[in-house]
């Protein structure tokens, strides 16, 4: 691995990184979107990640199954549909840190928000504050308001959203930490994500965890932006539980299965409010179709409905993928890519006479993923537009942020470089 300090802005160092890096290959599996014939410099792996040339392989392997055995696909073929629910649990556990049976991949990210809020929001006589970061993602705060308002209660009344402090762009752990404990007379529930959407800020699960725990309340996270990304030991960090979708760093596709994860102390707690369906019944005697609701023993008792196998399949294409990189040399390429990108943007702003980036997401390497959000100080639309007609595909957000997100699976240091050199170029021209 090459030191920071040893960083050069010249495609001739950012091909020889590529040349001793040992995922290069990994970029060939999967499909880059051209634009004029030339690929693109894809960036955007924080909003959708890229289609893996083996997804319409998997894909079409549930088709045939279903061609050739009809319903009994479930239990017969090479993988029975039965059992594929487990294909996926134990690539992403490892991803997000968790134990197999700790892992469910249902529905979608907000739908599986609703579901644990029923599990871990159980607010009893004065304890039944939410803390949550203000600004959260826009359907995190509708899900809070509905869920909120079906108890009866006023959102405004119970919810307690911490901001960042005048002008600054993150939250400071230290003023998370003092909510929790400013409250923790009434506080019945955590719920935080776990790498801000428009900032990129890492938060540090693990303390939040810990604080919530000695409040009495319970500790849940949405990981939609951190999981794939950043390392996660959810398990070690004693989370209760999370939820995460897998259209972003985990490449299942456009509205692909989203994922939940239980802590295992919840599997058998029968005290555990939840809402249920045939699909979270015991599996041994799920058929036997009788009445009274009796949960599988791990996170997969909270399903509610039959599986969509063709989602399936998307999902175990990027999880193989995952798999034969292995994660650990993913966090190191991307704590690398990431630290070029900063190292080479850093000198494109020094070389203006006025800085015209501003980074709003933590310089500290432990409080960031692969996603760098930039504050453009002048002309940033301008600047986003000549990004995108050079084929460099990065997204705005308003009033004057651009966000980019180098991945490791199938980006390289050379598109770091020549993300850098054009916005170079773009900015001598304005
Ligand atoms: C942080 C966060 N939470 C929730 C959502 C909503 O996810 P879904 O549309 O899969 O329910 C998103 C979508 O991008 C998100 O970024």
């Amino acid at each position: 691995m090459i030191s920071e300090l040893k960083f050069e802005n010249t495609v001739e160092f950012a091909r020889m990184c590529d040349m001793q890096d040992p995922l290069l290959d990994f970029r060939n599996k999967f499909i880059i979107p051209e634009t004029n014939g030339k690929q693109q410099i894809y960036f955007l792996g924080n909003s959708l990640g890229l289609q893996p040339k083996s997804t319409k392989t998997e894909i079409q392997k549930v088709l045939d199954q279903w061609s050739q055995y009809g319903v009994e696909a479930f239990f017969m073929g090479d993988e029975p549909w039965m059992d594929y629910h487990d294909k996926l649990t134990k690539p992403l556990s490892k991803i997000v840190g968790a134990k197999p049976g700790e892992v469910v991949v249902m529905n979608q990210l907000t739908v599986n928000l609703h579901l644990m809020m029923v599990s871990f929001y159980r607010p009893v006589g004065k304890r039944n504050k939410i803390i949550c970061e203000a600004k959260a993602f826009p359907s995190d705060q509708y899900m809070f308001e509905t869920h909120i308002r079906h108890y009866g209660f006023d959102p405004d009344e119970i919810l307690i959203e911490v901001s960042p402090r005048e002008g600054e762009y993150c939250i400071r752990q230290e003023d998370i930490l003092n909510a929790i404990n400013n409250n923790k007379e009434e506080l019945a529930l955590v719920l935080w994500g776990g790498l801000n959407y428009y900032t990129g800020q890492v938060f540090d699960m693990q303390s939040i965890t810990e604080a919530a725990h000695k409040a009495g309340a319970f500790a849940g996270f949405d990981l939609a932006h951190a999981a794939g990304n950043i390392s996660l030991q959810l398990h070690d960090w004693d989370v209760d539980f999370a939820c995460w979708c897998s259209y972003k760093y985990l490449n299942a596709g456009p509205g692909a299965v989203g994922a939940a994860y239980v802590h295992e102390r919840f599997h058998q707690d029968n005290t555990l409010p939840r809402y249920a369906g045939w699909w979270g019944y015991e599996k041994q005697t799920r058929f036997k179709m009788e009445k009274g609701f009796i949960p599988m023993q791990s996170a997969e008792g909270w399903q509610l409905s039959t599986p969509s196998l063709l989602l399936y399949a998307a999902h175990k294409a990027s999880l193989d993928i995952f798999e034969e990189a292995g994660f650990e040399r993913i966090q190191e390429k991307r704590k690398q890519l990431n630290k070029y990108l900063w190292f080479l943007v850093d000198e494109v702003n020094r070389k203006q006479e006025k800085p015209v980036i501003e980074f709003i997401t933590p310089r500290d390497p432990e409080s960031r993923g692969s996603q760098v959000s930039m504050h453009m100080l002048q002309k940033g639309r301008f600047i986003f537009d000549a990004l995108t007609a050079e084929g460099i595909i990065t997204d705005w957000r308003e009033p004057n942020v651009i966000r980019l997100a180098p991945v490791p699976l199938y980006n390289n240091y050379e598109e770091v470089w020549q993300f850098a050199n054009t916005l170079q170029k773009i900015l001598s021209k304005v």
